[in-house]
Formats: C-alpha cells, sequence, structure tokens
C-alpha cells in the first residue's frame, strides 16, 4: 500500500515535469491557503447581532446596516421578490464587493430554502458578520476575501419563514413556499420531466446563477446532520424511494471530498450519529443524495448539470426551527466548515480559453476527460474546476475554433493555472457557399449538456406509478429535510 502510494507520487512527479509547458503552476495571488494559520473563532457582539431568529424586517436591516459600515467589503442586491413581495437579498463578502475579480472564483451560500429550516439562515448572517469584522485581523479571512467573491443569500423562501414557529422539529408548516410549492422540487430536473410551474424563487435563483457562473456553493437545511451530494435524483427513483441507491455524478471523488470538507470540519457531523433512532446514521456525515432519498426537481443537481457549479446541501441541524438559545451553538458547530467549504473553490484547475490575439473566447465548453458534466467560460475566458490531485486531460470547443485536448497534473498544494489558446477552424471548401464549417461544434451550451434521460423514456413518468412514487418521495422527504 505504501509501496503503491510512493510510486503513484512518483509517477505523478514525472508527469508534472513533463506537461510543465502545458499547464504552469503558479502561485494563486498572494499567501496560499496552506501556509495560513486556521481562522479564528469569531467572538459574536450582541450589539451587532445577537443569537436570536431575525424577521424580515430584522434581516434586512441587519444587511443595510453592514452594507453601510463596510462599504469596502460587502454589497448588498436582491435577486427578485419573493411570491409574497419579500426582497430575496443577497450580500456579497469579498475586497471586491462590486466587480468581480478576473481569474479569481464566485461562490455562493443559500439558506432557508425551506421556510421551516431556519438555522442556515441564522448561520449565514453570522458568517456575513464574522467575515467584515475579521477581515483585518485574520489572516485565513482576509486571505479568502482577497481571492474569492462570496454571495449569501440567507433567505430564498422568506414568505415560509414568516408563518414557520420557533420550536417546530418536524413536520411542513412553513417549508413551502407562499403558494405551497416546495421550492427544493421545483428545479428543471436531469433525470425527470419536472411540470411544476416555476415559482418566483426559483425562477430569481435561475436567473442569477445564469448571470454569475458560481464555481462552489452549498445549500443550508434542517432535520438531519449531514452532508449530502449530487445527484439527488436518479434514473429510476420510482423503485428507489425505500430501497434508495446511489445515483453518482462522474465528479463523485470531488463531491466526497467537499462533503468531507465540511463533515470534519464540523463539531460533530463527522461522527454519524443518528440524529433519533428511527432516522439514518451517515457514515462519516456524508451521503448521496439519491441513496439517501431521491427527489425531483431539487437545487443541487440544477447547478451541477446545467452550470458545473458543484452544490451540496448541508443539512445541520437535527431539529428544523430549535428554540433561539440554542443558536450560538449551532455556530461554534459550523463556523469552521462554512469557512473551510468555501476556500475549496481555490482546489484545482483553472484559467483562461483566449484566441491567437490573446482575446477571451465567451462560452467555450470545456469537458475534464472521463467527467461528462461540462462547464463553460466566462465573457472574461474564465474557467474553474474542483478537481483533486492527479493527471487529467481536458476537452476544449467553442464555436468557430478547432477544438483542442489539454494534459494537465493537478497538485494539492495550490491551484493549477491552465490557458488554452484555440484556432480558428478550418473551412472545407465547396460544400456550398455560407456551408457547414468542417468543425462545427454544437452549440455551446448544449455541447456538455447531457441529454436528460426522460426525454427517451417520457412514457414512463406520466403512469398512476409515477404519481404514487412521487406522493410517497414528497411524504418521505417531508419527515427528513
Ligand atoms: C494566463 O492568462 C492570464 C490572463 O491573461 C495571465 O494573467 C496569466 O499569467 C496566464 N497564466 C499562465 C500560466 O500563462
Ligand atoms: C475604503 O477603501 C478606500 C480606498 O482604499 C479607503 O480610502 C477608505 O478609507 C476605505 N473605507 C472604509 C470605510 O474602510
Amino acid at each position: 500500500m505504501i509501496l503503491r502510494k510512493t510510486l503513484s507520487s512518483l509517477v505523478l512527479m514525472l508527469l508534472y515535469g513533463c506537461h510543465l509547458h502545458m499547464a504552469k503552476t503558479v502561485m494563486n495571488g498572494g499567501d496560499l491557503e496552506a501556509a495560513l494559520p486556521e481562522p479564528r473563532a469569531y467572538i459574536p457582539d450582541s450589539q451587532n447581532l445577537d443569537f436570536v431568529y431575525h424577521d424580515h424586517e430584522e434581516l434586512t436591516r441587519f444587511l443595510r446596516a453592514t452594507s453601510a459600515r463596510y462599504p469596502n467589503l460587502t454589497a448588498l442586491y436582491s435577486i427578485g421578490k419573493s411570491t409574497q413581495g419579500r426582497d430575496l437579498w443577497v450580500m456579497v463578502v469579498s475586497s471586491s464587493p462590486y466587480e468581480h475579480m478576473v481569474g479569481k472564483p464566485d461562490v455562493k451560500y443559500v439558506g432557508n430554502i425551506h421556510g421551516n429550516e431556519p438555522v442556515g439562515r441564522e448561520m449565514l448572517l453570522h458568517l456575513i458578520q464574522y467575515f467584515v469584522s475579521s477581515y483585518t485581523t485574520d489572516q485565513y479571512v482576509k486571505w479568502l476575501l482577497d481571492n474569492t467573491r462570496i454571495h449569501i443569500l440567507p433567505t430564498m423562501n422568506p414568505d415560509g419563514y414568516a408563518v414557520s414557529k420557533e420550536g417546530t422539529c418536524d413536520g411542513g408548516q412553513g417549508r413551502y413556499n407562499a403558494r405551497g410549492f416546495d421550492l427544493n422540487r421545483n428545479f428543471p430536473d436531469y433525470f425527470k420531466q419536472n411540470n411544476k410551474r416555476g415559482q418566483p424563487e426559483t425562477d430569481a435563483v435561475k436567473d442569477w446563477i445564469s448571470k454569475i457562473q458560481f464555481v462552489l456553493s452549498g445549500s443550508l437545511h434542517g432535520g438531519a446532520l449531514v452532508a449530502s451530494y449530487p445527484y439527488d435524483n436518479t434514473p429510476n427513483s420510482m423503485f428507489q424511494t425505500y430501497s434508495a441507491a446511489p445515483s453518482l455524478t462522474p465528479d463523485d471523488d470531488v463531491f466526497k471530498h467537499l462533503s468531507l470538507v465540511y463533515a470534519r470540519n464540523h463539531a460533530k457531523m463527522s461522527r454519524g450519529v443518528a440524529c433519533k433512532s428511527a432516522t439514518p446514521a451517515f457514515e462519516n456525515g456524508i451521503t448521496n443524495g439519491a441513496a439517501w432519498y431521491p427527489l425531483t426537481g431539487g437545487m443541487q443537481d440544477y447547478n451541477y448539470v446545467w452550470y458545473g457549479c458543484m452544490e451540496i446541501t448541508l443539512e445541520i441541524s437535527c431539529c428544523k426551527y430549535p428554540p433561539a438559545y440554542e443558536l450560538k451553538k449551532y455556530w461554534e458547530d459550523n463556523q469552521l466548515s462554512l469557512i473551510k467549504f468555501l476556500a475549496e473553490a481555490h482546489r484545482g484547475v483553472q484559467g483562461f480559453v483566449f484566441d491567437p490575439a490573446g482575446m477571451p473566447i465567451e462560452r467555450a465548453s470545456l469537458k475534464v476527460k472521463g467527467r461528462d458534466v461540462g462547464f463553460q467560460t466566462t465573457k472574461y475566458g474564465e474557467f474553474w474546476r474542483i478537481l483533486l490531485p492527479g493527471y487529467y486531460k481536458v476537452e476544449v470547443f467553442a464555436e468557430g475554433y478547432a477544438p483542442r485536448e489539454v494534459e494537465f497534473v493537478i497538485v494539492e498544494q495550490h491551484p493549477t493555472l491552465l490557458n488554452v489558446t484555440l484556432q480558428p477552424s478550418k473551412r472545407i471548401e465547396g460544400i456550398g457557399a455560407g456551408g457547414p464549417s468542417y468543425y462545427r461544434p454544437i452549440p455551446a451550451p448544449q455541447h456538455y449538456r447531457p441529454v436528460p434521460p426522460y426525454v427517451a423514456s417520457a412514457s414512463n413518468d406520466n403512469g398512476i406509478f409515477s404519481t404514487i412514487s412521487n406522493g410517497l418521495n414528497s411524504l418521505y422527504s417531508n419527515i427528513f429535510g
């Protein structure tokens, strides 16, 4: 075993040497995470933010006051309004709050998608307060904010929250939006046609993530203690509601790793103790979503399949809406996890796709070989992909350019910087005026959007079995999370 490890790192070193000309690895803007001391615990100042639940007006007041007090570190924007007209506030925390830092990742947290699971909502307010109050005194926080734009949506379902009851550990009151829709069943689905009518809250989030390329994301829930990763759905969930089997992505190694980062930095999640005797215990505090229970229309599968954003679901409290006096304990349990998880955006490969003149190519499609879920470049030609140490090939396509395959190596200590230049594609003459170019790629957005399986088997989805199965699924998920 030890020998094999040594050998494989030797191979890696050799490969690394061989391919230096293709992927130059350099330090990522200033200090490296590995060289930094651990973030320090934050000492809450109850004058700024107490450990109590904040209603929508109080939450709005806190965010406004913070953005006024820390104009160099925060920006407040609304991505839209809830069904009942409450703003869906997002606070950016970064040393560049108003502008994307070219070459540096944007990441996000979403809280309270289920209105009656508000621990995450309060944790995110404290995370904001922690960041702004520690920036000048904590090297780790400074590094993170100098190199990352962190977008925080503390509540995606303020209307549901408004009708939830403190102290209610189970049940569905307040889970849904004001029209009774479960927002975590309201996204387009990769495996099954989702006929649920799009809700204002979901539409706002879809629009948001279509505009900003998020590299990494966490969605905060309550009702269990586990980090759960895609896929949440499966091609045959009808038969799997109870005999749940894993539904794994081609990036399973990365998703497991990200989930473990959260669980291991949490005070107790990685112990994998069941919340109650009747609920499951999760080995190391992580689970594949579908292996727990499959669901259609979830947010994490959508982020990953449509935008290549690595989102996981963080269930951070056994009780969905615990009494306020427990919030301080939840903060202590989660604060390191919340920070260390975001730093994972700085693992893997990042770079730019250029044309021969050095101009960025927007919407180039990339796919790491063997991982058939793609991602795209931004308008600056940037891309990111979280990957564990190893040897990889990436395929790069863009309309009007010859596709390329580039090899690179990922190491543990710092991200690999990789710039790719694409050459214009050659046209084959004589096919006809304005005829297709030789390398005519499928239009970029579809290139690596896998064909949803339901297109091929739509008839399976309309029967009474599927209706029954959906009913069971929602019953099951109301209980657990
Ligand atoms: C890649 O391109 C960016 C943007 O032009 C540049 O800042 C960076 O130094 C380049 N990196 C490498 C490894 O060539
Ligand atoms: C914000 O940054 C500017 C320029 O660096 C500085 O002059 C100003 O004092 C800062 N403001 C605050 C409130 O820190």
